[in-house]
Protein backbone atom coordinates (compact mmCIF):
# COMPACT_ATOMS: atom_id res chain seq x y z
CA UNK A 1 0.00 0.00 0.00
CA UNK A 2 1.00 3.91 -0.83
CA UNK A 3 2.15 5.25 1.98
CA UNK A 4 -0.12 8.41 3.24
CA UNK A 5 1.03 11.71 3.14
CA UNK A 6 0.31 14.58 4.63
CA UNK A 7 1.15 18.45 5.17
CA UNK A 8 -0.31 20.45 8.43
CA UNK A 9 0.74 24.27 8.88
CA UNK A 10 1.08 26.24 11.87
CA UNK A 11 2.51 23.06 13.58
CA UNK A 12 4.98 24.01 16.35
CA UNK A 13 2.55 23.91 19.70
CA UNK A 14 -1.08 23.63 20.07
CA UNK A 15 -3.62 21.53 18.02
CA UNK A 16 -0.93 21.34 14.83
CA UNK A 17 1.22 20.10 16.71
CA UNK A 18 -0.69 17.37 18.41
CA UNK A 19 -2.32 16.35 15.10
CA UNK A 20 1.45 16.27 13.15
CA UNK A 21 1.86 13.76 16.55
CA UNK A 22 -1.13 11.20 15.65
CA UNK A 23 -0.62 11.76 11.86
CA UNK A 24 3.07 10.10 12.91
CA UNK A 25 1.64 7.64 15.02
CA UNK A 26 -0.85 6.74 11.95
CA UNK A 27 1.88 5.87 9.72
CA UNK A 28 1.67 9.14 7.70
CA UNK A 29 4.71 10.56 6.26
CA UNK A 30 4.19 14.64 7.62
CA UNK A 31 5.31 17.79 6.24
CA UNK A 32 5.44 20.23 9.27
CA UNK A 33 4.75 23.47 8.37
CA UNK A 34 7.01 25.33 11.14
CA UNK A 35 6.71 29.28 11.81
CA UNK A 36 8.14 29.57 15.46
CA UNK A 37 11.88 29.59 15.40
CA UNK A 38 12.25 28.94 19.44
CA UNK A 39 9.18 26.45 20.22
CA UNK A 40 11.01 22.50 20.64
CA UNK A 41 7.97 20.42 19.63
CA UNK A 42 9.03 19.93 16.41
CA UNK A 43 12.63 19.28 16.84
CA UNK A 44 11.65 17.28 19.14
CA UNK A 45 9.99 15.05 17.27
CA UNK A 46 12.36 14.72 13.88
CA UNK A 47 14.41 13.16 16.13
CA UNK A 48 11.96 10.58 16.82
CA UNK A 49 10.40 10.52 13.81
CA UNK A 50 13.78 11.04 11.54
CA UNK A 51 12.22 9.09 8.17
CA UNK A 52 8.61 10.21 8.64
CA UNK A 53 8.85 13.99 9.70
CA UNK A 54 9.91 16.42 7.24
CA UNK A 55 10.10 19.62 9.09
CA UNK A 56 9.37 23.06 6.00
CA UNK A 57 9.33 26.65 7.19
CA UNK A 58 5.95 28.72 6.42
CA UNK A 59 5.06 31.75 7.28
CA UNK A 60 1.12 31.56 5.78
CA UNK A 61 0.74 35.21 5.47
CA UNK A 62 3.44 35.25 2.68
CA UNK A 63 3.41 34.29 -1.17
CA UNK A 64 7.20 33.94 -0.83
CA UNK A 65 6.89 31.67 1.96
CA UNK A 66 4.33 29.31 0.85
CA UNK A 67 5.30 28.66 -2.24
CA UNK A 68 8.90 27.93 -1.24
CA UNK A 69 7.88 25.69 1.25
CA UNK A 70 5.56 23.87 -1.80
CA UNK A 71 8.35 23.73 -3.87
CA UNK A 72 10.41 21.92 -0.81
CA UNK A 73 7.67 19.84 -0.51
CA UNK A 74 6.47 18.85 -4.33
CA UNK A 75 10.70 17.82 -4.32
CA UNK A 76 9.96 15.19 -1.56
CA UNK A 77 6.44 14.12 -2.69
CA UNK A 78 4.33 14.00 -6.37
CA UNK A 79 1.32 13.37 -3.94
CA UNK A 80 -0.82 14.55 -0.93
CA UNK A 81 -3.01 12.61 1.24
CA UNK A 82 -4.17 15.70 3.44
CA UNK A 83 -3.86 18.99 3.74
CA UNK A 84 -4.52 20.75 7.44
CA UNK A 85 -4.39 24.21 7.05
CA UNK A 86 -4.71 24.64 10.86
CA UNK A 87 -2.54 27.96 11.43
CA UNK A 88 -4.18 30.84 13.31
CA UNK A 89 -4.05 33.66 15.02
CA UNK A 90 -6.72 35.34 17.00
CA UNK A 91 -5.43 38.53 18.42
CA UNK A 92 -6.94 41.66 17.85
CA UNK A 93 -7.38 44.45 20.18
CA UNK A 94 -10.90 45.62 19.05
CA UNK A 95 -13.77 45.27 20.78
CA UNK A 96 -17.67 46.03 20.07
CA UNK A 97 -18.45 48.49 17.51
CA UNK A 98 -18.73 51.38 19.95
CA UNK A 99 -14.84 50.90 20.65
CA UNK A 100 -11.48 51.96 18.56
CA UNK A 101 -11.70 49.23 15.69
CA UNK A 102 -7.88 47.87 14.94
CA UNK A 103 -7.74 47.71 11.59
CA UNK A 104 -4.26 46.54 11.17
CA UNK A 105 -5.28 43.68 13.44
CA UNK A 106 -8.38 43.02 11.64
CA UNK A 107 -5.89 42.80 8.35
CA UNK A 108 -3.25 40.57 9.69
CA UNK A 109 -6.42 37.97 10.81
CA UNK A 110 -7.76 38.31 7.60
CA UNK A 111 -4.09 37.64 5.67
CA UNK A 112 -3.15 35.11 8.25
CA UNK A 113 -6.44 33.01 9.37
CA UNK A 114 -8.60 33.70 5.36
CA UNK A 115 -5.98 34.39 2.96
CA UNK A 116 -3.09 32.22 4.51
CA UNK A 117 -5.21 28.82 4.49
CA UNK A 118 -6.33 29.72 0.49
CA UNK A 119 -2.80 30.23 -0.13
CA UNK A 120 -1.35 27.10 0.82
CA UNK A 121 -4.87 25.32 -0.38
CA UNK A 122 -3.53 26.56 -3.95
CA UNK A 123 -0.13 26.14 -3.44
CA UNK A 124 -0.42 22.39 -3.12
CA UNK A 125 -3.66 21.85 -4.90
CA UNK A 126 -1.86 19.61 -7.42
CA UNK A 127 -0.18 17.72 -5.55
CA UNK A 128 -3.61 16.76 -3.13
CA UNK A 129 -5.67 16.01 -6.27
CA UNK A 130 -2.94 13.65 -6.75
CA UNK A 131 -3.70 11.75 -3.89
CA UNK A 132 -5.82 8.78 -3.13
CA UNK A 133 -7.65 9.24 -1.01
CA UNK A 134 -7.37 12.90 -0.80
CA UNK A 135 -8.84 15.77 1.77
CA UNK A 136 -8.44 18.64 3.00
CA UNK A 137 -9.11 19.60 5.93
CA UNK A 138 -9.55 23.71 7.18
CA UNK A 139 -9.66 24.91 10.54
CA UNK A 140 -12.09 26.77 11.40
CA UNK A 141 -14.02 27.70 14.68
CA UNK A 142 -17.21 28.26 15.98
CA UNK A 143 -16.59 31.99 16.01
CA UNK A 144 -17.60 31.59 12.19
CA UNK A 145 -20.73 30.75 12.79
CA UNK A 146 -23.18 33.25 11.88
CA UNK A 147 -26.22 30.86 12.95
CA UNK A 148 -25.00 30.53 16.22
CA UNK A 149 -22.80 33.41 17.21
CA UNK A 150 -24.16 35.61 20.31
CA UNK A 151 -20.98 37.47 21.03
CA UNK A 152 -20.58 41.30 20.00
CA UNK A 153 -16.97 41.65 19.45
CA UNK A 154 -13.95 40.29 17.75
CA UNK A 155 -14.70 41.04 14.54
CA UNK A 156 -11.30 39.89 12.99
CA UNK A 157 -11.35 36.55 14.48
CA UNK A 158 -15.25 35.78 13.30
CA UNK A 159 -14.99 37.61 10.03
CA UNK A 160 -11.81 36.23 8.86
CA UNK A 161 -13.03 32.82 9.97
CA UNK A 162 -16.26 32.87 8.39
CA UNK A 163 -14.54 33.47 5.21
CA UNK A 164 -12.72 30.18 5.82
CA UNK A 165 -15.91 28.35 5.53
CA UNK A 166 -16.71 30.28 1.93
CA UNK A 167 -13.19 29.03 1.04
CA UNK A 168 -13.75 25.44 1.92
CA UNK A 169 -16.99 25.17 0.51
CA UNK A 170 -15.90 26.66 -3.02
CA UNK A 171 -13.32 24.55 -3.17
CA UNK A 172 -15.39 21.67 -2.64
CA UNK A 173 -18.11 22.73 -5.24
CA UNK A 174 -14.98 22.73 -7.61
CA UNK A 175 -13.11 19.56 -7.42
CA UNK A 176 -15.28 17.25 -5.12
CA UNK A 177 -16.26 15.59 -8.71
CA UNK A 178 -12.21 14.41 -8.91
CA UNK A 179 -12.54 12.65 -5.42
CA UNK A 180 -11.91 15.42 -3.14
CA UNK A 181 -13.47 15.62 0.23
CA UNK A 182 -13.16 18.85 2.37
CA UNK A 183 -13.89 19.80 5.79
CA UNK A 184 -13.90 22.65 7.35
CA UNK A 185 -13.57 22.09 11.33
CA UNK A 186 -14.44 23.78 14.79
CA UNK A 187 -12.34 22.14 16.74
CA UNK A 188 -13.55 22.68 19.60
CA UNK A 189 -12.37 25.44 23.03
CA UNK A 190 -8.78 24.12 23.59
CA UNK A 191 -6.69 24.92 26.16
CA UNK A 192 -3.41 26.24 24.33
CA UNK A 193 -2.04 29.68 23.56
CA UNK A 194 -3.57 31.37 20.73
CA UNK A 195 -4.07 34.15 23.05
CA UNK A 196 -0.10 34.41 23.76
CA UNK A 197 -0.89 32.69 27.11
CA UNK A 198 -2.11 29.21 27.99
CA UNK A 199 -3.82 30.54 31.35
CA UNK A 200 -6.87 32.46 28.81
CA UNK A 201 -7.80 29.14 27.77
CA UNK A 202 -7.52 27.35 31.03
CA UNK A 203 -11.25 27.06 31.17
CA UNK A 204 -11.29 25.46 27.52
CA UNK A 205 -13.08 21.92 27.56
CA UNK A 206 -10.72 20.24 25.62
CA UNK A 207 -6.82 19.98 25.53
CA UNK A 208 -5.39 20.07 21.73
CA UNK A 209 -3.81 16.10 21.81
CA UNK A 210 -7.84 15.62 22.71
CA UNK A 211 -9.41 17.91 20.08
CA UNK A 212 -6.88 16.08 17.55
CA UNK A 213 -7.83 12.70 17.89
CA UNK A 214 -11.25 13.52 17.47
CA UNK A 215 -10.95 15.46 14.39
CA UNK A 216 -9.18 12.44 12.93
CA UNK A 217 -11.39 10.42 13.96
CA UNK A 218 -14.38 12.42 12.27
CA UNK A 219 -13.01 14.11 8.95
CA UNK A 220 -12.34 11.22 7.23
CA UNK A 221 -16.13 9.76 7.85
CA UNK A 222 -18.92 10.27 5.32
CA UNK A 223 -20.54 13.64 6.06
CA UNK A 224 -23.43 13.51 8.24
CA UNK A 225 -25.19 16.08 6.02
CA UNK A 226 -24.51 15.91 2.47
CA UNK A 227 -22.55 18.77 1.38
CA UNK A 228 -22.83 20.03 4.58
CA UNK A 229 -18.65 20.75 5.29
CA UNK A 230 -18.57 22.34 8.24
CA UNK A 231 -18.32 20.03 10.89
CA UNK A 232 -17.79 19.97 14.89
CA UNK A 233 -14.64 18.08 15.65
CA UNK A 234 -17.02 15.11 16.24
CA UNK A 235 -18.58 15.25 13.07
CA UNK A 236 -21.82 17.02 13.85
CA UNK A 237 -22.87 19.61 11.48
CA UNK A 238 -22.55 23.34 12.23
CA UNK A 239 -25.16 26.10 11.23
CA UNK A 240 -23.03 28.14 8.67
N1 LIG B 1 -7.85 27.23 20.85
C1 LIG B 1 -9.15 27.24 20.57
O1 LIG B 1 -10.01 27.16 21.45
C2 LIG B 1 -9.61 27.33 19.15
C3 LIG B 1 -10.98 27.38 18.89
C4 LIG B 1 -11.44 27.43 17.58
C5 LIG B 1 -10.52 27.40 16.55
N2 LIG B 1 -9.19 27.37 16.80
C6 LIG B 1 -8.26 27.32 15.67
O2 LIG B 1 -7.39 26.21 15.82
C7 LIG B 1 -6.17 26.46 15.09
C8 LIG B 1 -4.98 26.12 15.98
O3 LIG B 1 -4.93 27.05 17.06
P1 LIG B 1 -4.35 26.71 18.51
O4 LIG B 1 -5.43 26.96 19.47
O5 LIG B 1 -3.62 25.42 18.49
O6 LIG B 1 -3.33 27.95 18.68
P2 LIG B 1 -1.74 28.07 18.71
O7 LIG B 1 -1.17 27.19 19.77
O8 LIG B 1 -1.44 29.53 18.79
O9 LIG B 1 -1.34 27.46 17.30
C9 LIG B 1 -1.44 28.15 16.09
C10 LIG B 1 -0.12 28.01 15.38
O10 LIG B 1 -0.16 28.74 14.12
C11 LIG B 1 1.01 29.54 14.06
N3 LIG B 1 0.94 30.68 13.19
C12 LIG B 1 0.53 31.93 13.48
N4 LIG B 1 0.71 32.74 12.44
C13 LIG B 1 1.24 31.97 11.46
C14 LIG B 1 1.67 32.25 10.16
N5 LIG B 1 1.61 33.47 9.64
N6 LIG B 1 2.17 31.23 9.42
C15 LIG B 1 2.25 29.99 9.93
N7 LIG B 1 1.90 29.68 11.18
C16 LIG B 1 1.39 30.66 11.93
C17 LIG B 1 1.18 29.97 15.49
O11 LIG B 1 2.40 30.61 15.72
P3 LIG B 1 2.44 31.98 16.65
O12 LIG B 1 1.99 31.59 17.99
O13 LIG B 1 3.82 32.45 16.56
O14 LIG B 1 1.49 32.99 16.10
C18 LIG B 1 1.01 28.65 16.21
O15 LIG B 1 2.17 27.86 16.16
C19 LIG B 1 -6.23 27.93 14.66
O16 LIG B 1 -6.63 27.99 13.30
C20 LIG B 1 -7.32 28.51 15.55
O17 LIG B 1 -7.96 29.63 14.97
C21 LIG B 1 -8.70 27.33 18.08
Amino acid sequence: MKEKRAYVTGADRGLGLELVKKLLKKDYMVFAGAFMPDEKGLSELENQYSKQLKTVKVDVSSDESVLSAAKEISRETDYLNLLINNAGIAKDRSETILDTMYYDDMLRLFNVNSLGTLRVTKSVINLLLKGEPKLLVNISSAAASVGTVTRKNQYGYTMSKAAVNMQSKLIYNTFHNQGLEVRAVHPGWMHTSIFGNADVMKDATFEPDEAAGLILESVFQPLKDEGHIFIENNGKPMPY
